[in-house]
């Protein structure tokens, strides 16, 4: 177990497109049970490799928020990619990546991910709520995005400005 460092608003890891991962070996498994240690340590309901520095098309979820079961409440989606959105919701929403720091976010009700598992199977997994949010965001990080990104112009600055005076 390990846990790994959380890359922080400023570092460019978090700008760049991920690039897809191509085989599923040791080493990404080893990489992917730290990013569990690590998300669960974060008390984050959801983590994307670019975050702990890895600049490699994969998110892990925590789904316990979701539904409870103490078996099943562990996602990892490796090449996700959102294909189908429905409806939309506005709620609260914060990162990791920017630690204190909450807006109000426009998202679908409901979105489909395609996504590989570990075993490598194509799958297709449906997320309403709170975890078509976090879909959302995850993707969103792999695609070098912040969630802040979502806000009108005057509104990120504003946010970021109180980010900085935190520090
Ligand atoms: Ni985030």
């Amino acid at each position: 177990m390990a846990i790994l460092d959380i890359r922080k608003y400023g570092d460019p890891v978090l700008l760049a497109p991920t690039k897809p991962v191509d085989e599923i070996d040791a080493e990404l498994e080893r990489l992917i049970e730290d990013m569990i240690d690590t998300m669960y340590a974060a008390d984050g309901v959801g983590l994307a490799a670019n975050q702990v520095g890895v600049s490699r098309r994969f998110a892990v979820f925590d789904l316990a928020f979701v539904n409870g079961l103490k078996d099943e409440d562990l996602l990892v989606t490796i090449n996700p990619r959102i294909v189908a959105r429905e409806g939309s919701q506005i709620g609260e929403e914060g990162c990791l990546s920017l630690p204190g720091m909450m807006a109000d976010i426009e998202r679908p009700m409901k979105v489909t991910v395609r996504a590989m598992s570990m075993e490598g199977e194509e799958n297709e997994i449906e997320g309403e709520g709170l975890l078509a949010r976090a879909f959302c965001h995850e993707i969103e990080h792999l695609e070098g995005k912040l969630f802040i990104d979502n806000l009108a112009p005057n509104e990120r600055g504003a946010l970021l400005r109180e980010y900085r005076a935190r520090l």
